[in-house]
């Protein structure tokens, strides 16, 4: 049985389905949460507030809106919450309508479902591994003949790239749109001087989608926004299903934003283990790409492959992402998400004993 069976990692029932633990015994590598778990104000706010469900959410979430605006210092109005950045790639697809949407490979899945589901074209980037994936400024110029919209992972799944400033600067002066999908972004220590949110309000052809999920480790509750001129914002609210964000998302992610210990907490652990993780992968022999955020692409030694490796990883209780599902990847990649020391140190010694 796949792991990935519905597209992504993290797919605990299937793993306890096929390998015979229960879910909570697996470390799971193989999607890219937050290792600290949520904050402790999801289970206060769970408990504190169920009374709250006998009314309808706010259809506009104001206060949520509200919370995103003063907290990264864009105007409310070029806010919309959707349930998950899910929903907001699919229905920036169907608000842009695009002929041909240029996608940098490998990438996130969601794109090209999104744009299948609008039969509309794919005109593939191929990313260099001789690049170490980073997206280059050639790319960008040929794409931009053959495509009207840009949609690139910014940082890149599984890469954990980001996208350097002058590539940056290229794709917005190509007059195609942009949407750049930021759902790692809260992840980066440079996310403040890297990230186009404060640009995206007031160009028009810029979009920027985030996630909440990953980073306040919340992917159950659905919770992401996007930011985009007004009139956008106008445009793909108007193809949201009313509703769409529950409740307790809407207090969640109020809460969550002003828990600033858990952030610095966060922000602080990734810097120190993201170092110490690839020093030892790559001591292993394993060829760890540079990340930007909180997982890593490796590429495995030669005669190894990820399917035997993840299933050899499962039977020990450790999942990782086959990353050769990825296209423009190979049985050789496998992406892992960077979790706290103590199972860090279990992965290494586990994947010590079954590589080649
Ligand atoms: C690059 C990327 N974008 C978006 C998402 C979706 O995030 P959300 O849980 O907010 O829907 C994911 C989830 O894995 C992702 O990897």
């Amino acid at each position: 049985m796949m792991l990935e069976r519905y597209g992504h990692g993290g797919d605990l029932i299937t793993a306890a389905e096929t390998y015979g633990y229960a879910k909570a015994q697996f470390i799971d590598f193989s999607s890219n949460m937050n290792p600290w778990g949520s904050p402790s104000c999801v289970e206060k706010i769970l408990t504190d507030t169920w009374q709250e469900l006998v009314h309808y959410p706010d259809p506009a979430v104001r206060k949520l809106r509200q919370t995103i605006s003063e907290f990264y210092h864009v105007p409310i109005e070029c806010i919309l919450v959707g349930n998950g950045a899910a929903e907001l790639i699919d229905l920036t697809i169907r608000a842009i309508d695009p002929k041909v949407t240029a996608l940098a490979r490998p990438c996130f899945s969601e794109y090209e479902e999104a744009i299948s589901k609008i039969n509309r074209k794919i005109f593939d980037i191929y990313l260099n591994e001789e690049h170490q994936f980073e997206l280059q400024e050639s790319d960008i110029q040929y794409a931009a003949n053959h495509c009207d919209l840009f949609f690139l992972g910014h940082p890149n799944n599984p890469t954990g790239r980001l996208i350097s400033q002058s590539v940056l600067q290229l794709l917005l002066n190509t007059n195609q749109i942009v949407v750049l999908d930021e759902a790692f972004m809260d992840f980066v220590p440079e996310e403040n001087q890297v990230s186009l949110m404060n640009q995206a309000y007031v160009n028009k052809n810029l979009f920027v989608i985030r996630s909440m999920t990953k980073f306040f480790a919340i992917p159950g509750i659905r919770l992401g926004f996007m930011i985009a001129h007004p009139e956008w914002i106008e445009r793909v609210k108007s193809l949201q299903v009313q509703w769409s964000v529950n409740a307790m998302a809407q207090s969640i992610g109020t809460s969550v934003l002003q828990d600033y210990p858990f952030i610095e907490k966060t922000k602080n652990w990734l810097i120190q283990e993201r170092l110490w993780f690839t020093h030892q992968l790559s001591n292993l022999g394993l060829k760890v790409y540079p990340s930007d955020t909180n997982y890593l692409l490796i590429q495995l030694p030669p005669f190894n492959d990820v399917k035997q490796l993840q299933e050899k990883l499962a039977q020990r209780g450790v999942l990782v992402r086959d990353a050769s599902l990825f296209k423009g990847l190979n049985s050789a990649f496998c992406r892992i998400a960077i979790r706290l020391r103590e199972q860090n140190e279990r992965f290494i010694s586990e994947i010590r004993q079954v590589l080649i």
